[in-house]
């Protein structure tokens, strides 16, 4: 069926939910738990090993049904479909998006082009089993015979930001004597940080890249090779030094690195779903490949939750409505996600390229300009680091940022007395954003404690907060390899969704290249005596400032 992507905001569905923000704006969550006992009951749902309360949002039961109605009226179900079904619903570029089949641990059938792709996917895992292992025990040695220590990622965007976060987030499961490094940014302080205090003989590098053109990641591969080779004292180190994980054979082979020794995935794996493919490698050698497998089968697990659920008790399917409640009818530019696990530090970073390289865009996918927003800006840190940063922000500020908290319940040997204070704070982050404080507690308070009523009149409204804000918190017992493949396909999923409603298509990423070009281009014209004749004035007295700042520092 020709699925038409539709402007959703022309559907009656879109107007009752106009409507029914209206008619919310009227009431507190504060009096909505005051009115409902079972509010919490009412508005949670519990799936692969996360309990999602959602109660402390601005919704009632009327709203989900108008939102569900919405989701309906974009065809979420036949997208899902076709999005299984290895259509090309990436049309842009072309491209099935197939990340789902790498964490296929099921029954599932998964096909390109009439052609089982399961047989390659499985093929490539047990390639990463066999050399993660190897790595891990000792038996893919260094050129002069020893053991690795080090294993350093070359790579960017989602051929770094993915793995990374994995690697951080699973810490309590990795090796004291195997670290794993990465190194992205094509500021030469960069490499140069994390290659200092390594020994080159006794260092692997996977050099990660889907098309391996990534300019910052050759610069980055192009360097590592020569401080190896120097320290190791032979081009043949290379050998034994470098691996690649890339869709790109004859780059690869180009490059210097044996293609027996690189990792395949592939065109139909977008690189910000990609850690669950060989670029997953750091992690299968970080925490070994039978946790990596967990990681896949909680990804597997959530993909079942999502395609099986109703919409009702589905929770990608509420969390992307929630998002776009507070997007579309609340005017709420991005949200917040705060993970309360010092591990997950890296987690708003990777759902930033997640989210917003997905749904940052305003064309939809039959080439109309949308009249409405679409993907939020999608930014975050840990707690409680962040309750002493933005959190004021968010508390008493003029904006609406509704609040993603994740809280693993317990900590991997965690000392109790900091996991109580951990857990009270985000708890009591969440219940502040839903209550708020009063005039009449304000003043009980400072009554109280023996201000007079000149100075309670002073601070009353600076201390009062007017609550009503929503929040999500998203807790489990523990955060286990499985537990975060659950959390990271949760976020997909929601990402697709909203992209389904909005009409956009989640899965290409033009708005990345102009820079890349225009990038090129600078880089011709720092060699050319006065720049190339179309450059504004603008770039082209900065040009001419950075060839005079070198100038002086040689
Ligand atoms: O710059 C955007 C991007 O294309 C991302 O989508 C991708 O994750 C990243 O660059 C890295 O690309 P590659 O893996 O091809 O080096």
């Amino acid at each position: 069926m020709e699925l038409k992507s539709l402007m959703i905001n022309q559907t009656d569905e879109w107007k009752a939910l106009e409507s029914h923000w209206e008619a919310m704006s009227e009431v507190h969550l504060r009096h909505l738990f005051e009115q409902d006992a079972q509010r919490h009951e009412r508005f949670s749902v519990d799936a692969c090993d996360w309990h999602l309360d959602y109660s402390k949002n601005l919704i009632d039961e009327e709203a989900l049904k108008r939102l569900i109605a919405l989701a309906k009226a974009a065809n979420l179900t036949q997208w899902a479909e076709r999005l299984i079904g290895g259509e090309r619903v990436n049309a842009t570029e072309g491209r099935a998006v197939l990340h789902m089949a790498l964490r296929n641990l099921g029954y599932r059938n998964y096909a390109y082009e009439g052609k089982d792709i399961m047989p390659v996917v499985r093929s490539v895992l047990s390639r990463m089993r066999t050399f993660s292992d190897d790595v891990r025990n000792g038996r893919w040695l260094g050129y002069t015979g020893q053991v690795f220590t080090d294993v350093v990622n070359i790579g960017i965007g989602g051929s770094s930001l993915g793995p990374k976060m994995v690697c951080e987030a699973l810490r309590p499961y990795q090796r004291d004597n195997l670290r794993v490094h990465f190194v992205s940014n094509v500021d030469s302080s960069h490499i140069e940080q994390v290659l200092k205090p390594l020994d080159p003989k006794t260092t692997l590098f996977i050099i990660s890249s889907k098309t391996f053109a990534t300019q910052e990641t050759l610069a980055n591969a192009t360097a590592a090779r020569e401080w190896c080779i120097k320290g190791v004292g032979t081009t043949k180190a290379v050998e034994s030094h470098f691996v690649a994980v890339s869709t790109n054979t004859q780059a690869v082979r180009e490059f210097g690195i044996n293609p027996a020794n690189m990792f395949q995935f592939w065109d139909w794996v977008g690189g910000r779903y990609s850690l669950w493919s060989s670029i997953g490698l750091p992690i299968a050698i970080a925490v070994g490949m039978d946790n990596f497998e967990s990681m896949l089968l909680g990804g597997h697990d959530m993909d079942e939750h999502f395609v099986k659920t109703p919409y009702e008790n589905n929770m990608p399917v509420i969390m992307a409505l929630l998002g776009i409640w507070y997007t579309n009818f609340g005017d709420a530019d991005s949200y917040a996600i705060v993970p309360y696990y010092q591990d997950l530090a890296s987690f708003p970073d990777f759902l930033q390229q997640l989210d917003m390289e997905s749904n940052g865009k305003r064309i939809t996918l039959d080439g109309r300009l949308v009249d409405y927003q679409t993907g939020p800006v999608t930014w975050g840190s840990v707690g409680t680091d962040a309750q002493h940063s933005f959190f004021q922000l968010i508390h008493q500020g003029t904006r609406l940022v509704p609040t993603d908290f994740v809280l693993p319940l317990t900590g991997h040997n965690a000392k109790p007395d900091h996991q109580d204070k951990l857990v009270a704070n985000c708890l009591a982050q969440a219940q502040a954003l839903m209550r708020g404080r009063t005039a009449a507690e304000v003043q009980a308070e400072m009554e109280h404690a023996g201000f007079d009523q000149q100075k309670i009149d002073q601070l009353l409204p600076h201390r009062m907060f007017p609550g009503n804000r929503p929040s999500n918190m998203l807790v489990t017992e523990k955060l286990t390899p499985r537990s975060l493949g659950a959390l990271i396909a949760l976020y997909e999923h929601k990402v697709f969704v909203q992209g389904i409603i909005w009409g956009v298509g989640s899965f290409d990423q033009w708005g990345v290249e102009l820079g890349k070009h225009l990038a090129n281009q600078i880089l011709d014209d720092f060699n050319e005596a006065s720049g190339s004749c179309e450059l504004d004035s603008s770039t082209a007295d900065l040009i001419q400032r950075y060839n005079d700042a070198k100038n002086q520092s040689n």
